[in-house]
């Protein structure tokens, strides 16, 4: 019915009209068992999660609500990989429909000309060594116009596809080449490694060789981003020179 041409993503899609958030939705099917690439799409959204416990508008209609189960032979560690991943799928599809490049704001914001316009949940069950199901969330604003968006989210410069390229988008159509890509980038990635889907996230990375501000569970601090090791980690030069890691945060908004 989807017509995806895909060869194993989304050959099982549920569809919801409304779900409270396609994370939950998705997480009760990995756990009856739904098969490694299945895909839950809703029109809209009553609960939607952002990261970091914020909440995700997702108004009917206007945007892609989506999550897709993966059950991937992997550690548990590697599991940032796959978000960044999915970014390069994003990006990769946005930049065949729209003409400005999309960039990726570390670790996983889509951005259309600076402004945050999709971002990407990644949630895991794990057991010992061993992942059993990755869920990725993924939430696109393609339709919102400016009075669509509440006052709040101005502070973290949200903004929709259509908003920024005056083009009006089928969600299905967006949905069908972001899937297309992440079936041909996961593949490749299981084939050999990450330094295949480190090069590609590269060439989209938002402030790369630039001064940023990292926000991290416990601090906030300034760096200079060199880039991406070869574990997906963000690559910080720090002030005192010496190369930090970080695994988990994300870059602040300059506020200008
Ligand atoms: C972020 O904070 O940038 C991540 C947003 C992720 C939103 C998507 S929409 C589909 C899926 N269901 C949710 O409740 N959240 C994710």
């Amino acid at each position: 019915r989807w017509g995806l041409g895909t060869d194993w993503l989304g050959k099982n899609v549920i569809h919801k009209e409304v779900a409270d958030s396609t994370q939950s939705v998705a997480h009760k099917e990995a756990l009856h068992g739904a098969p490694h690439g299945t895909v839950i799409v809703a029109d809209e959204q009553t609960k939607g999660k952002g990261r970091m416990n914020r909440q995700w508008h997702s108004a009917s209609n206007k945007g892609i609500w989506m999550s897709i189960i993966l059950r991937p032979n992997m550690n548990p560690g590697s599991a940032p990989q796959l978000t960044l991943m999915t970014a390069v799928a994003i990006a990769e599809a946005l930049s065949e429909i729209i003409s400005v490049k999309p960039k990726i704001k570390w670790p996983n914001d889509i951005l259309i000309h600076h402004k945050k316009t999709a971002g990407i949940l990644t949630e895991m069950q794990a057991e010992q060594d061993c992942i059993k199901y990755v869920v990725i969330g993924i939430g696109i604003n393609v339709n919102q116009t400016e009075a669509d968006f509440p006052s709040e989210l101005k502070n973290f410069k949200a903004t929709s596809i259509r908003l920024e390229t005056d083009v009006y988008f089928h969600v299905k159509d967006i949905i069908q080449k972001i899937l297309l890509r992440l079936e041909q980038v996961y593949d490749a990635y299981m084939q050999t490694d990450f330094t295949h889907i480190k090069t590609k996230w590269e060439h989209y990375g938002y402030k790369i060789g630039e001064d940023i501000r990292i926000k991290t569970l416990r601090h906030s601090f300034n760096a200079t981003f060199l880039g991406i090791a070869a574990d997906g980690a963000l690559l910080a030069q720090m002030e005192n020179n010496e190369t930090k890691k970080i695994y988990s945060g994300e870059i602040e908004w300059f506020h200008d």
